[in-house]
């Protein structure tokens, strides 16, 4: 099967799984997060100013992972949750965990698990390395 068909495939069973879970309450889990109930040993956050260079990596990131299947940024739910402010809710090493390890992180983190609760699909772990995440991090980041 090529890329492209392949993506569409997955697009189209993000579209039929978000459908399947609109019973679900609306509207963002907002709980503050501190310490993940995972470690992901990340380098340390990007701070300051935006890294841009970082952030472009990033974000070819989250299109090429397949990040997009599930999410966009300030375009709405779709599978999972729209990412747009999720720097602001989220600590950085908890994201990092989330992106690295969603599994262990939806049976062992509280925020994660309430977010499985209300999203009733588990997030799929894509083989992100500690830097992938600190990339694509920042490209939420400027993405804010
Ligand atoms: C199959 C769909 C799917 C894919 C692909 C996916 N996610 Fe998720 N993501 C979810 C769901 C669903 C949740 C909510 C937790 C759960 O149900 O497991 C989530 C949660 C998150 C969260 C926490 C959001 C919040 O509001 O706290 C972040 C950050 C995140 N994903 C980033 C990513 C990144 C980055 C990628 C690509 C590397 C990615 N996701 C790929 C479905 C997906």
């Amino acid at each position: 099967m090529s890329s492209t068909r392949h993506l569409t495939l997955l697009v189209a069973l993000a579209v039929v799984a978000g459908c399947s879970s609109e019973q679900a309450e609306e509207g963002q889990t907002s709980q503050e997060t501190s310490q993940p109930a995972v470690e992901s040993n990340a380098p340390p956050a990007p701070a300051g100013e935006i890294d841009q260079e970082l952030a472009a990596l990033g974000e070819g990131l989250f299109q090429s992972k397949g990040c997009v299947a599930c999410h966009t940024i300030g375009k709405g739910r779709l599978t999972g949750p729209d990412l747009q402010g999720v720097t602001d809710r989220r600590e950085y090493g908890w994201m990092t965990a989330m992106m690295m390890n969603p599994d262990s992180m939806v049976k062992a983190d509280p925020v994660a698990k309430q977010l499985l609760a209300e999203y009733m699909t588990p997030m799929l772990s894509l083989a992100v390395t500690a830097e992938e995440a600190r990339a694509i991090y920042e490209h939420l980041r400027r993405e804010q």
